[in-house]
């Protein structure tokens, strides 16, 4: 399939003759005007021979680009098997069909590139990074996120997570909701990043549903043992989350001694001993809302518990997160922690070749879900 078809396909301004072969070959059309498939050589071009290397992820490496219109974009090249993707024709009606969900809080996907063996995503470029990187990268980028700004990524996550899963028609589970996947953008509005990746798999790969299936720590108990996956695992993820944008702390972290490194459970003893606000980042220095982030703290715990029944949906965990004394009265069970149980795996399996603060890393908490979907 040449890419020329693709083009006039998916191309808003096509001519009529355009149209007209269009239909006659049967193609498909999508009308999306922000959407666009580009040649290799435009993305060379925008992104000077993939010269700024900004990241390094699961599917691999992404770049920063500005397309010719002056837009800075980030590039993300996908370094997945060919037999694993989908083909050419169904590859760019999912990608247009993505490019299609927009919401203040979600990442524009403007389009993509099919080169040979090649696929690459274009998407709009984050000013600020990601919350793992501007955030949770130390006490002093920590000290630039007040209250209220955490409070408002917070929501904005919260907001986008119920449109992907409430509003959007199927529904968009997101499968890896973690801090690296919370980009800022100039403003540090929060953008969720790489929503409706599994889409672009055939189906039936398990390996591939193994390497988009979230990251350790954030993963829920059910989906990380029976791979078990519903709108309540990317719930699970979302409380973590809010979790360490109120503590400032990463959900795992190896630096601490051993029974204050899962920060779920951290936020468990401390539900348990009356003493949620223990839990606040410290460089806050008190100048927070007290019962706010109370309130925070328990949406999150609520979010994270075994039970999957038990835990919100995302609308309803965002109202909590905005109506005065809603968790008041709330019972909160006990949180599902899978961390540990990974960690225990890894233990026994030291043959695998990764340091436990590599296994924080997205790379590493792959292989430490193929260790339990294995064993
Ligand atoms: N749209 C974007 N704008 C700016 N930076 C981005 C963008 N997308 C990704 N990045 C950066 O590239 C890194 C790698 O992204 P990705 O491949 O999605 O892996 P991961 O989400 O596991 O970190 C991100 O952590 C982030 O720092
Ligand atoms: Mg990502």
């Amino acid at each position: 399939m040449k890419l020329s078809y693709f083009l006039s396909c998916f191309n808003t301004n096509q001519s009529q003759q355009q149209q007209e072969e269009q239909e006659e070959t049967g193609g498909q059309t999508v009308s999306n005007s922000n959407f666009s498939v580009f040649s290799y050589n435009q993305i060379k071009t925008a992104t000077q021979g993939f010269r700024q290397k900004i990241g390094e992820g699961g599917f691999g490496s992404v770049y920063k680009g500005r397309l010719q219109d002056g837009i800075f974009v980030a590039v993300k090249v996908l370094s997945v098997e060919l037999e694993s993707m989908r083909g050419e024709r169904e590859f760019i009606s999912e990608i247009a069909a993505l490019s299609d969900i927009k919401h203040e809080n979600l990442v524009t996907l403007r389009g993509c590139c099919i080169d040979g063996a090649k696929r690459l995503l274009v998407y709009d470029y984050m000013e600020n990074n990601s919350l793992l990187h501007t955030f949770l990268g130390g006490e002093r980028n920590r000290m630039k996120f007040s209250w209220t700004l955490r409070r408002n990524i917070s929501l904005g996550i919260a907001k986008a997570l119920s449109y992907l899963h409430e509003e959007v028609n199927p529904h968009i589970i997101h499968r890896d909701i973690k801090a690296s996947n919370i980009l800022l953008d100039e403003n540090f509005t929060p953008k969720l990043a790489d929503f409706g990746l599994a889409r672009l798999f055939r189906e039936n790969m398990s390996h591939i549903s193994t390497r988009v299936a979230g990251t350790m720590g954030y993963l829920s108990p059910e989906y990380a043992t029976s791979g078990h996956l519903t709108r309540k695992s990317d719930v699970y993820s979302f409380g973590v989350l809010l979790l360490e944008i109120v503590s400032g702390r990463p959900v795992i972290d190896y630096h601490l001694r051993y029974g204050d490194q899962f920060l779920v459970e951290k936020a468990w003893e401390s539900y348990s001993s009356n003493n949620l606000l223990e839990l606040v980042d410290p460089v806050l220095s008190g100048d927070f809302a007290k019962e706010e982030a109370i309130r925070f703290i328990k949406v999150g715990l609520l979010c994270v518990q075994e039970t999957t029944k038990l835990r919100p949906r995302m609308s309803r965990a965002f109202e909590m997160l905005t109506t005065e004394m809603e968790t008041e009265e709330v019972e909160i069970s006990r949180p599902g922690i899978v961390a540990d149980m990974m960690e225990l795996k890894i233990r026994q399996k030291q043959s695998s070749h990764f340091s436990s603060s590599q296994a924080s890393s997205s790379t590493g908490s792959f292989q430490a879900r193929l260790l339990i979907m294995t064993d």
